[in-house]
């Protein structure tokens, strides 16, 4: 064991594997304001990676419908319902982490779905179209809102999965902090399976193997961003890196949204485990519900969201979203345009703030 600092919960936690920090840690922030659930990032992905045999229920991406929907079915609530509600004081979690729960050198608190949470990747979804019967899985009943969460693996800064392997499988790589399952090591064990709270790990049954999101990295290697990113119709995914060893810098977009201006928030802080997928939180949603989600910040987020219009610096940032294949790696608002440079230096992305309008005359008009 060992103690660390976790930033994401403002204080010091256990963590059963000592490794130093990567050079740069992969990161994404996901609007949630803006997902439409076509699942285009679900599809672009699966047929990438994960058509072969025994992957048929493995879905690296998903997107589910919030507050119901979930893949596999109730991935979060078990957990909750095994570590207790997560309590802060103020930005310092006071309740314990999944590396906490059952007290030094015991493996993380985790659980391990069945086949059948697997089956259908988003059942709250399933029955309000009527595939299944009204009123068969969920039977309670709230405020009318709803939103889409898109989910995949957080290349966590702790990752419980690389805690749990007896067989030092799954590791993270200190150039990027990508967090792979060396296939070869991989006994099939699932104890990662059962430990990663997001369950982002998967079994596959025929290859007698776990596996999971790669974050693209054969993309990654070149300064291209992760097909999810890339293929996402409604431009609600940024994917750089964070800056880990130095102070966050302003002109990159991933440190100014994320650390710097705290628009966008980590997925279940309260784990433990240092998510990298950050979300910048629906703004029509109640706040205890997306405090449980996202932790503390939840108000002060959805007030920035709220209030863009003047804010040049963090807009430009927000219109880099989908705006190019290539990893921003800096950034910088021109006048009334927003400027992103690749990691060679290269102008990738030039995005006006207003897009020019033209009237075009209808065909009886002279
Ligand atoms: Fe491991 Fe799960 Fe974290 Fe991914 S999300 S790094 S699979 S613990
Ligand atoms: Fe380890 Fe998970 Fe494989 S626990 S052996 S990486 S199935």
């Amino acid at each position: 064991m060992v103690k660390r600092f976790n930033w994401h919960i403002g204080r010091e936690q256990e963590y059963p594997y000592d490794a130093p920090p990567p050079k740069k840690q992969v990161a994404y922030v996901f609007d949630t304001n803006k997902c439409i659930e076509c699942q285009t990032c679900t599809v672009a992905c699966k047929t990438a990676w994960t058509s072969g045999k025994g992957e048929e229920t493995i879905f690296w991406n998903n997107v589910e419908t919030k507050p119901y929907g979930g893949y596999p079915q109730g991935w979060d609530h078990r957990l909750m319902d095994k570590c207790g509600p997560a309590t802060w004081d103020g930005k310092k979690l006071y309740s314990i982490t999944i590396f906490e729960k059952d007290g030094e050198g015991t493996p993380p608190a985790g659980h391990m779905p069945s086949e059948r949470d697997y089956a259908s990747p988003n059942l709250g979804e399933d029955e309000l179209s009527k595939m299944i019967d009204l009123g068969s899985h969920f039977d309670g009943t709230h405020e009318g809102w709803m939103f889409y969460l898109a989910r995949i693996c957080n290349h966590c800064d702790s990752p419980a999965c690389l805690a749990a392997c007896p067989r030092k499988a799954i590791y993270k790589r200190e150039e990027d902090g990508i967090v792979l399952v060396d296939q070869e090591r991989c006994r099939g064990y699932q104890e990662c399976v059962q430990a990663c709270p997001y369950k982002k790990v998967f079994y596959n049954v025929i290859n007698r193997a776990s596996e999971k999101c790669i974050g693209c990295f054969p993309r990654v290697e070149q300064g291209d961003v992760a097909l999810c990113v890339e293929s996402c119709i409604g431009k609600i995914r940024l994917h750089g890196f964070l800056t880990t060893q130095e102070k966050p810098r302003e002109d990159n977009p991933l440190d100014y949204i994320i650390k710097i201006r705290k628009l966008a928030l980590p997925c279940y802080p309260q784990f433990g485990t240092g998510p990298n997928v950050f979300y910048i939180p629906p703004v029509h949603v109640p706040d205890p519900f997306l405090e449980q989600l996202f932790g503390p910040g939840v108000e002060e987020a959805k007030e920035m969201y709220r209030n863009l219009k003047d804010d040049k610096q963090l807009l430009g940032a927000l219109m880099l979203f989908g705006a190019s294949p290539r990893i921003i790696e800096r950034y910088e608002v021109q006048g009334d345009e927003a400027v992103g440079w690749d990691v060679d230096g290269k102008e990738v992305v030039r995005v006006p703030f207003t897009e020019p309008t033209y009237y075009r005359k209808h065909y009886d008009e002279k």
